[in-house]
């Protein structure tokens, strides 16, 4: 749980970060490496609003950038002011199928830090993935 802890931090600063004018519903998100890095993300939305991008989107698209791939990340956290502890969209549930081992756990939260942990495969089963464009 310390982990939980210090990802929660991140997800907050980010979280309060959040450009969102247009919902006004603000997403945190923090990645957790194996090294112990950890790399935050908040929604970003656009007067275009199919430009938005979600946090935790957001917060996997920056690890990639700096050269992280599946085998380095540990965990995400999703951080929402919602009752329940957040939902990820479908879009973000397929980049995490895509970016995150189907076994690495995600936290969902909220600002009571109601928490639900699920793996990337309960949150997309049987999801499409690279292995079905080989055919
Ligand atoms: N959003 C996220 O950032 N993550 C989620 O898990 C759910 C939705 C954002 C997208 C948009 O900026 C706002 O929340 C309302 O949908």
């Amino acid at each position: 749980m310390k982990d939980f802890e210090k990802m929660y931090e991140v997800a907050l600063a980010n979280f309060n970060n959040a450009y969102a004018p247009y919902s006004k519903f603000r997403v945190g998100a923090c990645v957790l490496l194996k090294n112990g890095e950890m790399i935050g993300g908040c929604n970003v939305e656009n007067a275009s609003y199919g430009l938005c991008i979600c946090a935790e989107r957001n917060a996997l698209f920056q690890a990639v950038a700096k050269g992280i791939r599946k085998e380095d990340i540990v965990s995400l956290l999703v951080l929402t002011d919602t009752a329940r502890p957040g939902s990820p969209c479908g879009a973000c549930r397929q980049v995490m199928s895509e970016l995150m081992d189907k076994d690495a756990k995600v936290y969902l939260t909220n600002l009571n830090k109601d928490v639900l942990v699920k793996t990337v495969e309960e949150l997309l089963p049987y999801a499409f993935e690279e292995s079905d464009l080989n055919v």
